[in-house]
């Protein structure tokens, strides 16, 4: 299928991921239930940047170890490409990759290995693998540090390397979960830009959990606004380069916080 940047082109494209009427609750340590995610449901068209933004607690964390098959729903389903998540986990290994805020490096990996990491779980012969890793890292802008280990680069630059890691495999779905929020404004403008750069490069299908609506509107094209337990508010479309129109960024933030206010738990 071909993924065209214009909104009409992605409106056209089939769904990639599909979530309906997903329900999913926690026993808590009082031995009551408490739910993370109510009766949601939503679309998200392949090579589409969506990206989620709801109160903290509103199960966008737990909606995301769904989507990798780490946790599974107690009613409703996931789809991708109209299968369930969980056939395309297994048979499709490492193309759903995720970048969050802790950096989830191995420790004892070089730069290389750990940016390779996704690459073994695809059975990629180690050759093709280092290689391939090395390319996501100079592309990433980090030639010089391929046998560092995490302790010795930056929190920037480890998560460079988490970028290198989610870009490597050819994913077909990528998670992000707070994924620049750790770094100070300066680095994370930077990143984000980088990383929107290389992500439109790829025919790759985007889901971004933010805190940030203003990296909300720098990259998606869509903004789902979840309720807590996690429901689908409303849903707001970004038109091109929203980022640069002060007014129009401005009406779309103060739509999401007032949206976000109205769907926080009440304690
Ligand atoms: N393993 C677990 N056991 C019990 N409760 C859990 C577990 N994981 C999540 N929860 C509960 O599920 C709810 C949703 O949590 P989740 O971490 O997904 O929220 P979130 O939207 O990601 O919040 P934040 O924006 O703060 O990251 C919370 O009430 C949380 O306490
Ligand atoms: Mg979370």
């Amino acid at each position: 299928m071909t993924i065209a940047t214009s909104t009409g082109a992605i409106a056209a494209a089939a769904p990639k991921l599909t979530v309906e009427h997903a329900r999913k609750s926690f026993r808590q340590a009082n031995g009551g239930d408490v739910a993370a995610i109510a009766d949601l449901s939503f679309t998200v068209r392949a090579g589409e940047y969506v990206a989620i933004v709801g109160p903290t607690g509103a199960g966008k964390s737990v909606l995301l170890d769904c989507l990798l098959g780490l946790k599974t729903l107690d009613a409703g389903q996931i789809l991708i490409d109209g299968r369930p998540v969980q056939n395309f986990v297994r048979e499709k290994k490492g193309h759903i990759t995720r970048i969050f805020q802790e950096d989830r490096l191995l420790p004892w990996l070089s730069a290389t290995d750990n940016a390779a990491f996704g690459l073994q779980i695809q059975g990629v012969a180690e050759k093709d693998r280092r290689a391939s890793a090395a390319k996501w890292l100079e592309a990433v802008g980090l030639s010089g540090f391929k046998e560092a280990l995490p302790r010795e680069l930056s929190g920037g630059m480890r998560q460079r390397v988490n970028i290198a890691r989610a870009f490597a495999p050819n994913p077909e779905l990528v998670l992000l979960d707070e994924a620049f929020s750790a770094l100070d404004d300066v680095t994370a403008t930077r990143l984000r830009q980088d990383f929107k750069t290389l992500a439109q490069a790829q025919s790759t299908t985007f889901l971004i959990v933010t805190h940030s609506i203003d990296e909300a509107i720098f990259l998606a094209n869509r903004i789902l606004v979840f309720g807590a337990p996690a429901r689908l508010m409303a849903e707001i479309a970004v038109p091109p380069h929203a980022h640069e129109d002060r007014v129009l960024s401005d009406r779309i933030k103060d739509e999401v916080r007032t949206l976000i206010a109205a769907g926080a738990r009440v304690h």
